[in-house]
């Protein structure tokens, strides 16, 4: 087992890319805190995980409120009392143009993509430090190829990307690892949501499998694995890395389309 013993905190790991990755997590030997805003969501992984033999604990975080944030620290070492992985993965996504975008979606956005990101490495960062841990975030191919409707949402993604780079020179002297995954189209909650945001939502996920190299679109766990892969001692000489996890989509259009 790659984790073996190992405490991960996962945010947004009550459905999605999260939850698939905290299987992936548990499945290696971590016990994991599955950080979400949806308390439901974060119980149904969590019994998930129990089923299947692991342990989890699940969080109710609100990555985007300092206060929610320092509780999930304390209630974190109040359990396990350590830390070694920080998988920042909670997003939303608002599907509009700036011009459509109010104030309030926009605020809200940076807040819990970005800001998020911020909330827990700063708070996590003392307890990162003393075990040598180390931080995934979760950025996108759109933080390098944007994509029409998802300006705010393409912001936070290339952000996140330069975050990740900058902490991990701030940090690797301490011995903290900072990398950041880059998925293509994944079969989860914000992709879907996309897709019910275009005029041909079916249309819109078939077109979306044939811009990947693969010609499909990708699954939750193969962006954990590779989560998992980053928090492990496999990836000890990575850090400031932007992994792309792409099936291919930012290799170019394949022929066809
Ligand atoms: N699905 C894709 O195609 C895709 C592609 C590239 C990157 N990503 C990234 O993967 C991550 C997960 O996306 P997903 O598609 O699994 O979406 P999802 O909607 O299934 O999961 C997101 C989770 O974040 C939680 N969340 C939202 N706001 C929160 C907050 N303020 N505090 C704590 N939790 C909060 C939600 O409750 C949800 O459980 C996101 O960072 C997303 O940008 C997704």
């Amino acid at each position: 087992m790659k984790l073996k013993d190992r405490v991960a905190v996962i945010t947004g790991a009550g459905s999605g890319i999260g939850r698939a990755s905290a299987k992936e997590f548990a499945r290696e030997g971590a016990r994991v805190v599955v950080a979400d805003i949806n308390l439901a969501g974060s119980a149904e992984t969590v019994r998930q995980i129990e089923t299947g033999g692991g342990r989890a604990l699940a969080l109710e975080t609100d990555v985007a409120d300092p206060a929610s944030v320092q509780r999930l620290v304390t209630q974190t070492l109040k359990a396990f009392s350590e830390v070694h992985t920080l998988f920042n993965n909670a997003a939303v996504q608002v599907n509009k143009t700036i011009e459509e975008t109010t104030v309030e979606e926009w605020n809200r956005e940076i807040a819990v993509n970005l800001g998020g990101v911020f909330l827990c490495s700063k708070f996590f960062m003392p307890h990162l430090k003393k075990t040598k841990g180390s931080i995934v975030n979760m950025s996108s191919v759109n933080g390098f190829f944007v994509e029409p409707m998802c300006a705010g949402y393409c912001a936070t993604k290339a952000a996140i990307i330069g975050l990740t780079k900058a902490m991990a020179i701030d940090h690797g002297k301490d011995g903290v690892r900072v990398n950041c995954i880059c998925p293509g189209y994944i079969d989860a909650g914000l992709a879907e949501g996309y897709f019910q945001a275009q005029p041909d939502p079916a249309a819109a996920r078939a077109a979306a499998g044939r811009l990947h190299a693969l010609w499909r679109i990708g699954r939750p766990e193969e962006v954990g694995r590779v989560a998992v892969f980053l928090a492990s001692d496999d990836a000890s000489f990575m850090t400031g890395s932007a992994v792309v996890v792409d099936g291919g989509f930012g290799s170019g259009l394949p022929p066809g389309n």
